[in-house]
């Protein structure tokens, strides 16, 4: 008997034509999320789950479990796991790093381009038929890239990768990191480390680039915000629970500070009556960080390769936890 797998979503044919070569696969065609109730009848019998970042893998859908070997997420964040749990039942969990660095790094530095040039605002200026004017001297004019100081928070592998394209921008780059990286990375990265304080009063524009923790938890809130420059942007393509919203829709409405692009939210997809839909100063984004072609297929091997090794009672090639 081949070993039961579950995905909650479907992949791409390659991948689950590999799957199936070796497993009994089943897929969930449903609701997407798939409801808690069908994830825990599904996980009861299966050897393997493939699943993916807004799938709640919590205590009680793991304990459902009776011979599960490989938690598997198509994603690099895995902040809907219970890592903690899945390590006391001795599950393994892979996840897919690497692979999605690039695009996510160039989502972030797309969406600091748009916010500063106001690109998206004069795409929905045109679209409304509100082109009235041309070229002039103060019409829709956005701020330079070239001198601004970019502070990145969290110096992971995307951080670092945003500091490239920023370099090449001509950009001064900060950044804060719960560890200080080697001077000689600094040096080749062009970067400086500075403290929490520093880099929200200096920046001109900050990018979030920290997992969501219990540390990290709306760590951007109004006291954050009104210690920013006025003149200031936000980005966030990491996770949404690290910015309170509520205090960001009163920080862009007050002009606090001046504007945001944001690819991750509290709650996704936002409501179509969200306070952030009627704000010009933000630049939405729906969770496209890894969201290209090549990358998506980079991160459907891995997820493959992640399961087969758990399967087989090997570390998945990226894994947290046991
Ligand atoms: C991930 O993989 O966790 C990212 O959020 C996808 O963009």
């Amino acid at each position: 008997m081949k070993p039961k797998i579950f995905l909650t979503r479907t992949l791409h044919d390659f991948a689950l034509k590999e799957l199936k070569k070796k497993f009994q696969v089943e897929i969930h065609k449903g609701k997407i999320p798939i409801p808690q109730n069908i994830l825990k009848s599904k996980i009861k019998n299966s050897d393997g789950l493939i699943c993916f970042p807004y799938d709640k893998i919590n205590k009680d859908v793991i304990q459902c479990a009776e011979k599960l070997k490989v938690i598997s997420t198509y994603s690099v964040g895995y902040d809907h796991i219970d890592l903690e749990f899945a390590k006391e039942r001795r599950i393994r969990v892979g996840y897919t790093p690497e692979v999605l660095t690039d695009a996510t790094a160039d989502l972030a530095f797309g969406l600091l381009l748009d916010s500063l040039r106001r690109i998206s605002e004069g795409d929905r200026i045109i679209r409304k038929g509100k082109w009235k004017q041309i070229y002039g001297a103060h019409d829709y004019v956005g701020f330079d890239l070239q001198g601004k100081t970019l502070g990145i928070m969290g110096l992971g592998r995307i951080g670092k990768t945003l500091a490239k394209r920023a370099k090449a921008f001509d950009m001064e780059i900060i950044y804060h990191n719960r560890k200080k990286i080697p001077e000689k990375e600094e040096k080749k990265l062009g970067i400086k480390y500075v403290t929490f304080d520093k880099l929200i009063s200096k920046s001109d524009i900050i990018s979030i680039h920290v997992p969501h923790t219990a540390e990290t938890n709306q760590i951007f809130n109004m006291k954050v915000f009104k210690k920013m420059k006025k003149t200031a942007f936000l980005i966030n393509t990491s996770r949404g629970k690290v910015v309170n919203e509520k205090d960001l829709v009163t920080a862009l409405k007050q002009k606090i500070i001046a504007g945001a692009g944001l690819d991750v939210f509290e709650i996704e997809p936002i409501k179509k009556n969200h306070p952030f839909m009627k704000l010009e100063n933000i630049v939405l984004a729906p969770h496209i960080g890894s969201s290209t072609k090549e990358t998506r297929i980079k991160m459907a091997e891995l997820t493959v390769k992640n399961l087969i090794n758990g399967i087989n009672g090997k570390k998945p090639i990226y894994s947290v936890g046991y």
